[in-house]
């Protein structure tokens, strides 16, 4: 009998720990969760473990401070690394999450040849580039985690505003996870009716700003850490994408080679997602001022993976 597919989730804390619980809570894999912290994931894959017979699923859910457990897995949900204190952009992280980035995918790739990557460890864009440097995989397989996130902000703003279930608003933020990110309101929807129907241009303006400084807004109310739920429920998605091969068009961070007019350069677009990991680069179109913010937030992504490409010579 073919066993449940595993996937691993490395670092324990906030989100890679909600992360386990909501994979756990799905039923269908067996949940490897990594951390250098002591105890700690052991101490927090035994917590979910047990609370399989409350919530009526039977994952095994194994914590280690090692890599021999992962062995095997079909997908790893990388979170390990510092978050942000208030004041501090995603970028200030970079030389230390880099460093983690790199041993965590090396000692991952060389148990799993075959896994899928999702990068969730901020500078997001700069993350994916420090795996696909480090792992040799094909980019397919190695995808970064912030387009559905902000893309969910800007969804559940949208449905405060107008009173709506958020399910029913689908949104698409492109470009990359950091403050130049690209909202795209024209493909944003209510059950298929444009948002510019449905609300003014200075509500729909706030809105936008607001999700650009959707990360920071909790950082600051928060202030000993960054958030942790959302992201988690939009690694699981990917996640689900992946194993159910779902082919859905999510934002997700990848390398484009040629698309939207991006040369070589990891940022965020609509990919398809399946049982493959990334099967295509969906081109939506364009205007002339999307296709130039997409562009200027390109280019402040270079910047940083010229910076990672200095750490690591
Ligand atoms: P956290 O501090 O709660 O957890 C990070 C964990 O990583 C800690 O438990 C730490 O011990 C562990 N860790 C550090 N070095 C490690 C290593 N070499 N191997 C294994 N584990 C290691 O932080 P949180 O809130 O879980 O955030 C994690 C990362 O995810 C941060 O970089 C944060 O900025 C980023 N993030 C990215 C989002 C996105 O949309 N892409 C959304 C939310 C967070
Ligand atoms: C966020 O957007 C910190 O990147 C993380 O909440």
């Amino acid at each position: 009998m073919m066993g449940r597919p595993k996937i691993t989730v490395v670092g324990a804390g906030n989100v890679g720990g909600t992360t386990a619980q909501r994979l756990a809570e799905k039923d269908i894999y067996d949940v490897v969760l990594v951390d250098i912290t002591e105890g700690m994931p052991q101490g927090k894959a035994l917590d979910i473990s047990q609370a399989g017979p409350v919530c009526g699923y039977s994952t095994r859910v194994v914590g280690t401070n090692g890599y021999d457990e992962t062995a095997g897995s079909s997908v790893a949900v990388i979170t390990s690394g510092i978050p942000r204190k208030p004041g501090m952009s995603r970028d200030e992280l970079l030389s230390t999450n880099a460093k983690i980035v790199k041993s965590v995918v090396s000692q991952l790739v060389a148990r799993s040849p075959d896994i899928i990557l999702i990068l969730v460890t901020n500078p997001l864009d700069a993350m994916v580039h420090v795996a696909r440097l480090v792992s040799g995989l094909p980019k397919s397989r190695i995808i970064g985690m912030g387009g559905i996130l902000d893309s969910a902000r800007m969804r559940a703003f949208i449905a405060a505003e107008l009173n709506v279930p958020g399910p029913d608003v689908q949104a698409m933020v492109l470009g990359g996870h950091g403050d130049t990110m690209v909202p795209l309101p024209r493909y944003t929807t209510v059950k298929g009716k444009p948002v510019s129907d449905l609300m003014s241009k200075d509500q729909l303006d706030a809105i936008i700003q607001r999700t650009r400084d959707g990360g920071a807004e909790i950082v600051g109310l928060l202030k000993t850490g960054s958030a942790f739920y959302a992201p988690s429920a939009s690694a699981v998605d990917m996640v689900e994408a992946i194993y159910h091969d779902e082919k859905r068009v999510l934002p997700c961070s990848v390398l484009c080679e040629g698309e939207y007019g991006l040369k070589n350069v990891i940022v965020g677009v609509p990919v398809k997602i399946g049982r493959s990991g990334v099967e295509q680069i969906v081109e939506y179109e364009l205007t002339v001022n999307e296709r130039a913010a997409l562009e200027a937030s390109a280019n402040a992504v270079r910047e940083l993976c010229a910076a990672v490409d200095r750490l690591m010579a």
